[in-house]
Protein backbone atom coordinates (compact mmCIF):
# COMPACT_ATOMS: atom_id res chain seq x y z
CA UNK A 1 0.00 0.00 0.00
CA UNK A 2 0.97 3.09 -0.71
CA UNK A 3 2.12 5.45 2.35
CA UNK A 4 0.95 9.06 1.49
CA UNK A 5 1.43 10.19 5.44
CA UNK A 6 3.37 13.69 5.48
CA UNK A 7 6.48 11.52 6.92
CA UNK A 8 6.58 9.30 4.11
CA UNK A 9 9.96 10.96 2.59
CA UNK A 10 11.42 11.07 5.70
CA UNK A 11 10.41 7.29 6.58
CA UNK A 12 11.57 6.35 3.07
CA UNK A 13 15.18 7.85 3.94
CA UNK A 14 15.53 6.54 7.25
CA UNK A 15 14.52 3.02 6.00
CA UNK A 16 16.55 2.70 3.03
CA UNK A 17 19.85 4.39 4.58
CA UNK A 18 19.15 0.92 7.32
CA UNK A 19 19.36 -1.41 4.68
CA UNK A 20 23.17 -0.34 3.98
CA UNK A 21 23.71 -2.13 7.54
CA UNK A 22 22.89 -6.21 5.97
CA UNK A 23 25.59 -7.59 4.32
CA UNK A 24 25.91 -10.72 2.67
CA UNK A 25 25.59 -13.87 4.70
CA UNK A 26 23.71 -11.89 7.42
CA UNK A 27 20.66 -13.17 9.27
CA UNK A 28 18.39 -10.29 9.67
CA UNK A 29 15.26 -9.64 11.53
CA UNK A 30 12.55 -8.00 9.44
CA UNK A 31 9.92 -5.41 11.08
CA UNK A 32 7.15 -4.52 10.47
CA UNK A 33 5.29 -0.95 9.65
CA UNK A 34 5.80 1.30 6.76
CA UNK A 35 9.06 2.54 7.90
CA UNK A 36 11.04 -0.48 7.77
CA UNK A 37 8.86 -1.49 4.69
CA UNK A 38 11.18 0.75 2.67
CA UNK A 39 14.23 -0.92 4.25
CA UNK A 40 12.85 -4.57 3.25
CA UNK A 41 11.92 -3.24 -0.31
CA UNK A 42 15.82 -1.65 -0.74
CA UNK A 43 17.12 -5.05 0.54
CA UNK A 44 14.96 -6.75 -2.32
CA UNK A 45 16.46 -4.26 -4.97
CA UNK A 46 20.26 -4.80 -3.22
CA UNK A 47 19.65 -8.57 -3.57
CA UNK A 48 18.27 -8.30 -7.37
CA UNK A 49 21.32 -5.61 -8.11
CA UNK A 50 24.30 -6.53 -6.26
CA UNK A 51 23.37 -10.04 -5.77
CA UNK A 52 23.18 -9.98 -1.92
CA UNK A 53 23.01 -13.04 -0.22
CA UNK A 54 20.97 -12.90 3.06
CA UNK A 55 18.14 -14.31 4.94
CA UNK A 56 15.52 -12.39 6.42
CA UNK A 57 13.43 -13.74 9.52
CA UNK A 58 10.04 -11.74 9.04
CA UNK A 59 8.02 -10.04 12.70
CA UNK A 60 4.19 -10.35 10.67
CA UNK A 61 2.74 -12.01 8.12
CA UNK A 62 2.62 -8.47 7.08
CA UNK A 63 6.38 -8.55 6.89
CA UNK A 64 6.51 -12.09 5.44
CA UNK A 65 4.69 -11.32 2.31
CA UNK A 66 6.97 -8.11 1.62
CA UNK A 67 9.75 -9.65 2.07
CA UNK A 68 8.73 -12.76 -0.20
CA UNK A 69 7.27 -9.73 -3.03
CA UNK A 70 10.65 -8.62 -2.78
CA UNK A 71 12.76 -11.76 -3.48
CA UNK A 72 14.24 -11.95 0.18
CA UNK A 73 15.10 -15.60 1.64
CA UNK A 74 13.32 -16.19 4.28
CA UNK A 75 14.16 -18.41 7.15
CA UNK A 76 12.68 -19.02 11.06
CA UNK A 77 14.33 -18.70 14.61
CA UNK A 78 13.97 -22.29 14.39
CA UNK A 79 16.56 -22.77 11.74
CA UNK A 80 18.28 -19.37 12.75
CA UNK A 81 18.36 -18.99 16.59
CA UNK A 82 20.76 -16.01 16.51
CA UNK A 83 20.26 -13.30 14.47
CA UNK A 84 23.17 -10.46 12.88
CA UNK A 85 20.97 -7.70 13.04
CA UNK A 86 17.23 -6.86 13.55
CA UNK A 87 15.71 -3.85 12.12
CA UNK A 88 12.18 -2.49 12.58
CA UNK A 89 9.79 0.86 13.41
CA UNK A 90 8.45 2.15 16.31
CA UNK A 91 5.88 4.61 17.42
CA UNK A 92 8.38 6.45 19.88
CA UNK A 93 11.68 6.30 21.13
CA UNK A 94 12.63 8.92 24.10
CA UNK A 95 15.90 10.46 24.58
CA UNK A 96 17.08 7.03 26.34
CA UNK A 97 16.60 4.93 23.71
CA UNK A 98 13.35 3.20 25.71
CA UNK A 99 11.00 2.50 23.05
CA UNK A 100 7.17 2.15 22.36
CA UNK A 101 5.84 -0.67 19.65
CA UNK A 102 3.12 -2.44 18.46
CA UNK A 103 0.92 0.40 16.22
CA UNK A 104 0.89 -2.35 13.75
CA UNK A 105 -0.10 -5.18 16.50
CA UNK A 106 3.12 -6.66 15.73
CA UNK A 107 4.93 -6.27 18.94
CA UNK A 108 5.44 -9.73 20.60
CA UNK A 109 7.20 -11.25 17.19
CA UNK A 110 9.11 -8.14 17.14
CA UNK A 111 10.39 -8.15 20.76
CA UNK A 112 11.33 -11.97 20.06
CA UNK A 113 13.15 -11.22 17.01
CA UNK A 114 15.16 -8.38 18.10
CA UNK A 115 16.20 -10.16 21.21
CA UNK A 116 17.33 -12.91 19.51
CA UNK A 117 19.73 -10.46 17.29
CA UNK A 118 23.02 -9.48 18.41
CA UNK A 119 22.32 -5.39 17.07
CA UNK A 120 18.74 -4.35 16.85
CA UNK A 121 18.30 -1.16 14.72
CA UNK A 122 15.25 1.15 14.24
CA UNK A 123 13.97 3.41 11.95
CA UNK A 124 11.89 6.32 12.18
CA UNK A 125 11.12 9.86 11.00
CA UNK A 126 11.70 12.59 13.84
CA UNK A 127 7.72 12.53 14.92
CA UNK A 128 8.68 9.84 16.90
CA UNK A 129 11.25 11.08 18.60
CA UNK A 130 10.36 12.34 21.78
CA UNK A 131 11.94 13.95 25.31
CA UNK A 132 9.78 11.43 27.82
CA UNK A 133 7.30 8.14 26.21
CA UNK A 134 4.12 9.10 26.17
CA UNK A 135 2.21 6.86 23.41
CA UNK A 136 -0.64 4.51 25.01
CA UNK A 137 1.32 1.13 25.17
CA UNK A 138 0.01 -1.35 23.33
CA UNK A 139 -0.76 -5.05 25.32
CA UNK A 140 -1.29 -8.01 23.70
CA UNK A 141 -3.62 -10.14 25.67
CA UNK A 142 -5.32 -13.84 25.26
CA UNK A 143 -8.94 -13.45 24.68
CA UNK A 144 -9.39 -15.42 27.58
CA UNK A 145 -7.68 -13.03 30.07
CA UNK A 146 -8.89 -10.19 28.79
CA UNK A 147 -11.08 -8.85 32.02
CA UNK A 148 -8.46 -9.92 34.42
CA UNK A 149 -6.01 -7.87 32.46
CA UNK A 150 -8.19 -4.62 31.72
CA UNK A 151 -8.31 -4.72 35.41
CA UNK A 152 -4.90 -5.48 36.82
CA UNK A 153 -3.81 -2.68 33.68
CA UNK A 154 -6.35 0.04 35.13
CA UNK A 155 -4.75 -0.47 38.55
CA UNK A 156 -1.50 0.30 37.36
CA UNK A 157 -2.77 3.42 36.53
CA UNK A 158 -3.63 2.72 33.32
CA UNK A 159 -6.81 3.37 30.81
CA UNK A 160 -7.06 -0.01 28.79
CA UNK A 161 -8.81 0.16 25.54
CA UNK A 162 -9.55 -2.52 23.38
CA UNK A 163 -8.53 -2.13 20.25
CA UNK A 164 -10.75 -2.64 17.56
CA UNK A 165 -10.70 -3.38 13.54
CA UNK A 166 -10.93 -1.05 11.12
CA UNK A 167 -13.06 -3.06 8.51
CA UNK A 168 -14.01 -5.45 10.31
CA UNK A 169 -16.32 -5.65 13.46
CA UNK A 170 -15.26 -6.30 16.86
CA UNK A 171 -11.59 -6.57 18.20
CA UNK A 172 -8.49 -6.47 16.39
CA UNK A 173 -7.06 -10.62 16.15
CA UNK A 174 -3.03 -10.46 16.35
CA UNK A 175 -1.15 -12.71 13.91
CA UNK A 176 -0.85 -14.73 17.36
CA UNK A 177 -4.54 -14.57 18.10
CA UNK A 178 -4.79 -12.53 20.32
CA UNK A 179 -6.43 -8.99 21.13
CA UNK A 180 -4.60 -5.63 21.70
CA UNK A 181 -5.28 -2.87 24.58
CA UNK A 182 -4.03 0.20 24.00
CA UNK A 183 -2.95 1.54 27.39
CA UNK A 184 -2.65 5.12 27.84
CA UNK A 185 -0.47 6.26 31.01
CA UNK A 186 0.23 9.52 30.28
CA UNK A 187 3.59 10.61 29.95
CA UNK A 188 5.83 7.23 31.25
CA UNK A 189 8.77 8.62 33.69
CA UNK A 190 9.81 5.32 34.18
CA UNK A 191 9.17 3.06 31.48
CA UNK A 192 11.52 -0.29 32.80
CA UNK A 193 9.70 0.21 36.02
CA UNK A 194 6.30 -0.26 34.30
CA UNK A 195 7.41 -2.60 32.05
CA UNK A 196 8.31 -4.81 34.87
CA UNK A 197 4.50 -4.39 36.39
CA UNK A 198 2.57 -5.77 33.06
CA UNK A 199 4.64 -8.15 32.56
CA UNK A 200 3.68 -10.49 34.98
CA UNK A 201 -0.42 -10.32 34.51
CA UNK A 202 -1.57 -13.53 34.32
CA UNK A 203 -2.53 -13.08 30.38
CA UNK A 204 -0.16 -10.63 29.25
CA UNK A 205 1.04 -12.17 25.98
CA UNK A 206 3.94 -8.93 25.74
CA UNK A 207 3.19 -5.06 25.61
CA UNK A 208 5.41 -2.77 23.67
CA UNK A 209 7.79 -1.18 25.68
CA UNK A 210 11.49 -2.30 24.08
CA UNK A 211 14.26 -1.34 26.31
CA UNK A 212 16.74 -3.45 23.79
CA UNK A 213 17.46 -0.96 21.14
CA UNK A 214 21.22 -0.28 19.97
CA UNK A 215 20.45 2.24 17.22
CA UNK A 216 18.26 4.76 16.20
CA UNK A 217 17.99 5.66 12.57
CA UNK A 218 16.24 9.32 12.97
CA UNK A 219 15.21 10.95 9.67
CA UNK A 220 15.79 14.76 10.11
CA UNK A 221 14.66 17.55 7.53
CA UNK A 222 18.54 17.55 7.53
CA UNK A 223 19.14 14.21 6.87
CA UNK A 224 19.51 10.68 8.51
CA UNK A 225 21.29 11.27 12.29
CA UNK A 226 22.42 7.87 13.83
CA UNK A 227 21.71 7.63 17.60
CA UNK A 228 23.75 5.09 19.90
CA UNK A 229 23.20 3.56 22.57
CA UNK A 230 25.35 5.31 25.42
CA UNK A 231 27.95 2.80 27.08
C1 LIG B 1 4.28 -2.63 14.42
C2 LIG B 1 5.19 -1.56 14.89
C3 LIG B 1 5.64 -0.56 13.88
O1 LIG B 1 7.00 -0.72 13.68
C4 LIG B 1 5.32 0.82 14.38
O2 LIG B 1 3.92 0.92 14.58
C5 LIG B 1 5.76 1.90 13.39
O3 LIG B 1 5.05 1.82 12.21
P1 LIG B 1 5.25 2.87 11.03
O4 LIG B 1 6.66 2.71 10.55
O5 LIG B 1 4.21 2.46 9.99
O6 LIG B 1 4.97 4.25 11.57
O7 LIG B 1 5.59 -1.49 16.03
O8 LIG B 1 3.81 -3.40 15.48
Amino acid sequence: MKDVSANANAKKAAGEDAADLVKSGMVVGLGTGSTVAWTIKRLGERVKEDGLDFYGVPTSFQAEDLAIASGIRLTTLNQHPQLDLAIDGADQVDANLFVIKGGGAAHTREKVVSCSAKRFVIVADESKFVEKLSWPVPVEVLPFAAKLVERRLIDLGGRPALRLGKMKDGPVITDNGNFVMDTDFGVIVDPKGLAAKISPIPGVVEHGIFDNLDELYLARASGVEIIKRRG
